[in-house]
């Protein structure tokens, strides 16, 4: 890492349904205490206006205490937003996030999520509303268009006229998906000299270095939020803000302690498919890549998980540049150099 990187950089979790889960935020940071914040898998209101069970186990306090956390929002509702809105002030929250990014078919054919980004008439009447009536600060995380990065240019200046929170920035449309040869990095870069507020970046950064140089192009980047990143090296934020790289004691203590956390909490095979997703990512820090990746995926349940998992960490060291890779750019590796 070099003298130039500031060290002030905020770092934010991304929220990850189904892998961030408050066991997760609880043990993450009880061992890292390097994030600013989680930023937690959305919840959905709906007509009923009550919580789901998975939803309470996400937000309420008795969950998340001693952890810096912000929800989640995902509707096109301003009505519903406000009614979470006023239930998460009561739960303590400082700050309320409205997710207009994401991806999946099923919630965009709602027109929640990224499906926000294809009527800005309707996303400024949402934002009208809820930046006027929430009890709470409200932060947007976005995507830059719907069908193309085109519309980032017409998206870009509706945000600003809000008084948001912050405005944290995926620089994909919806349609991009995650694909890793799609990222507009130029469009965050553009945005940040035009956008007064608040800005962080989120999308593909795997590595400090790469933070660091994202840095150095924005000078007045106030934070990156990192993701798959974070979870295949737990330590990724420490290092982004100039503390020690992951060594292999601290990973395996992560396992471990999740893996005891979730089993405490859960019952059948929700551990062993959670974890294995971790442990997916986990590996991508460490030796021989493909062929352990190969050996987490044939495993059935979660003993032969956890014994999979056990000969990783005992026969395979950490990679020099231990960081995630996506599946993508995996397959296109000569499996004999990773
Ligand atoms: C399994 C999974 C679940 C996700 N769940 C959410 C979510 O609940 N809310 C949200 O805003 N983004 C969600 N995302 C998107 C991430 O927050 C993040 O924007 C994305 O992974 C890109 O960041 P990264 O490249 O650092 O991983 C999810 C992504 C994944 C892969």
């Amino acid at each position: 890492m070099t003298d130039s990187l500031r060290t002030d950089i905020k770092v934010y979790f991304a929220p990850m349904e189904g892998l961030t889960d408050a066991a997760f935020r609880r043990v993450h940071y009880s061992l890292f205490r390097d994030a600013d914040a989680y930023y937690l898998p959305f919840i959905s209101p709906t007509q009923n206006l009550v919580l789901n069970g998975r939803e309470k186990r996400n937000v309420l306090k008795e969950y998340n205490a001693g952890v810096p956390c912000v929800p989640q929002i995902l509707t096109k509702d301003p009505e519903h937003f406000l009614w979470a809105a006023d239930l998460l002030a009561d739960q303590g929250f400082t700050e309320i996030n409205l997710n207009a990014g994401c991806p999946s078919a099923t919630v965009t054919a709602k027109g929640k999520g990224a499906g926000l980004l294809k009527n800005t008439e309707d996303l400024r009447r949402l934002l009208d509303r809820i930046c006027t009536a929430s009890p709470l600060p409200v932060s947007v995380k976005t995507r830059i268009g719907f069908e193309s990065a085109d519309e980032w240019e017409a998206l870009l200046p509706i945000y600003a006229d809000y008084p948001l929170k912050r405005l944290i920035v995926h620089p994909r449309s919806c349609r991009e998906n995650y694909d890793p040869f799609r990222l507009h990095r130029e469009c965050f870069i553009r945005a940040a000299g035009a956008y007064k507020g608040e800005l962080i970046y989120n999308g593909d950064v795997f590595s400090a270095e790469d933070a660091q140089q994202l840095q150095s192009g924005v000078p007045c980047l106030s934070g990156v939020m990192c993701g798959r990143g974070w979870v295949a090296d737990p330590a990724l934020g420490r290092e982004i803000i100039g503390g020690a790289p992951l060594n292999k004691e601290e990973v395996i203590l992560f396992h471990d302690t999740l893996a005891e956390e979730w089993q405490r909490i859960y019952q059948g095979d929700i551990v062993f498919m959670k974890l294995r997703v971790v442990m997916k990512h986990l590996a991508c820090c460490f030796e021989n890549i493909r062929k352990n990746e190969k050996k987490i995926r044939k495993t059935r349940d979660l003993k032969e998980l956890l014994q999979t998992d056990r000969q990783i960490f005992n026969t395979c060291d950490l990679r020099k540049d231990a960081a995630f890779i996506p599946d993508e750019i995996l397959k296109e590796q000569d499996a004999t150099h990773i």
